[in-house]
């Protein structure tokens, strides 16, 4: 019998990989359509190298302080990619906004994953900036990335409830589980049906 099409994804990280580990599960089954070839990351002892290691999957890191310029890791960061020659690279709490270079050739295949709705408060702090807003509903975003923060054409959106007592660890949590479910759902039906992007509207087929 002849194994579906699998699509070859690289994930990035920099930190405990929750929603690496989930994208590790969905990929045990074949019909899922996509494996994790490799995991990178900008810095060294996180959990999520540990959970792509335990998953069998090759690792590597690309710290940019160990460049002499933006430019220099932007170049090494993609050459690390492209050996895998990935279908898809998922940014999956990956801290640093790549360069050129790596949009050059990954551009219309790198999503990011965001803990808000998007374009309402991007950066690092999404959760508590919703937060201290005081908005009533905030969520996840997964959209393709461009060269800017967080600007990106999205792809899905899941909207998560502010509760009244909630503080940016409960916050967060409650958003990365329904990220988490999005991630998996949305990646699968890329990797199965394809996409194409037109302006800012992203069409899965
Ligand atoms: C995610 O919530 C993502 O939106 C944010 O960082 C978190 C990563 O969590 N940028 P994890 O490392 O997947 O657990």
């Amino acid at each position: 019998m002849t194994e579906p099409a699998s699509a070859r994804i690289v994930v990035l990280i920099s930190g405990s990989g929750s929603n690496l580990q989930a994208l590790l599960d969905a990929t045990t089954d074949p019909a899922y359509g996509a494996r994790v070839v490799a995991v990178g990351a900008d810095r060294d002892g996180i959990a999520g190298l540990d959970r792509a290691v335990a998953a069998g999957v090759p690792t590597f890191v690309a710290p940019l302080k160990a460049y002499d310029s933006r430019e220099d890791w932007d170049r090494a960061l993609t050459a690390q990619v492209a050996e895998h020659r990935p279908d898809l690279i998922i940014s999956a709490g990956f801290l640093k906004l790549v360069g050129p270079q790596f949009l050059a050739a990954f551009g219309d295949r790198y999503l990011n994953t965001h803990n808000t709705l998007l374009p309402a408060f991007p950066g690092i702090h999404g959760p508590r900036d919703a937060l201290a807003y005081g908005v009533k509903i905030t969520g996840a975003t997964l959209f393709f990335v461009d060269a800017g923060m967080d600007t990106g054409p999205i792809v899905a959106q899941v909207a998560v409830p502010v509760l009244d007592d909630d503080d940016e660890e409960s916050l967060t949590e409650r958003i990365k589980s329904a990220e988490r479910r999005q991630l998996v759902e949305q990646v699968g039906r890329l990797v199965r049906n394809g996409w194409t992007i037109t302006g800012r509207k992203v069409t899965i087929p």
